[in-house]
């Protein structure tokens, strides 16, 4: 259990390193936060900065998610339903810190490519088809917000069609919850019409 607690802890506080905000701080010294859609993500730092950056933020991101479930899978042991629900509990960690990290006054991103990187090593399989969805989706509508939020709900929907455990289906879940909560200015966007497409730009002040 003390095993489990601290590597909740510490998944939480992993998440909270934002590569959005902390390559932006780092080579402009300014808070991406203040640009475009105000988002530290990968969309937004695709706009205000390009794909130099964008790439990078991306991989970080996702990489610290893949991080907890390999760290996750060799301190707790697979098999035991407790450690399971432990590893998918880091899942969830990594990810709220992501989006609301304490060290960035609770402002950070939207969990895409966290929640990605989380799921493509938890589950692989479901996760690809999420992905290739999300992206046939992004292909006709160029948002990346509404691929990232479909790619997001078929986690939950592909993982209990393909009859994967109840802890496995809630965790999927709960990340697609995350997402959709995240992105509620983006939905209100999307209905207005108003939502950026991919390829728009916003420049740095700079
Ligand atoms: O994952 C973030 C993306 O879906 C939307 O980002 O900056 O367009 O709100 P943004």
């Amino acid at each position: 259990i003390i095993i489990g607690l601290v590597f909740i802890i510490a998944a939480y506080l992993l998440g909270n390193l934002n590569f959005a905000y902390i390559l932006v701080k780092f080579f402009k010294n300014e808070d991406v936060r203040d640009y475009g859609s105000g988002n530290a993500g990968t969309t937004n730092v695709l706009r205000v900065m390009g794909k130099k950056f964008a790439i990078p933020v991306f991989l970080l991101d996702a990489f610290k998610g893949c991080l907890v479930i390999i760290v996750g899978r060799y301190l707790l042991g697979l098999g035991d339903v407790y450690n399971g629900i432990f590893l998918v509990i880091g899942g969830i960690a990594v990810v709220a810190g992501h989006n609301w990290p304490a060290f960035l006054q609770f402002r950070g991103g939207k969990g895409t490519a966290t929640s990605l990187g989380v799921f493509l090593t938890l589950d692989w399989e479901v996760a690809i088809i999420a992905i290739m969805i999300g992206l046939i989706v992004l292909a006709i509508w160029k948002m990346v917000s509404l691929a990232s939020m479909v790619g997001m709900t078929m986690l939950p929907i592909f993982a209990l069609l393909s009859g994967r455990t109840v802890t496995e289906v809630v965790f999927a879940f709960v990340l697609c919850l995350f997402s959709l909560f995240q992105h509620r200015k983006n939905i209100g966007r999307i209905i207005q019409g108003r939502e950026s497409k991919l390829g728009q730009k916003v420049k740095i002040k700079k």
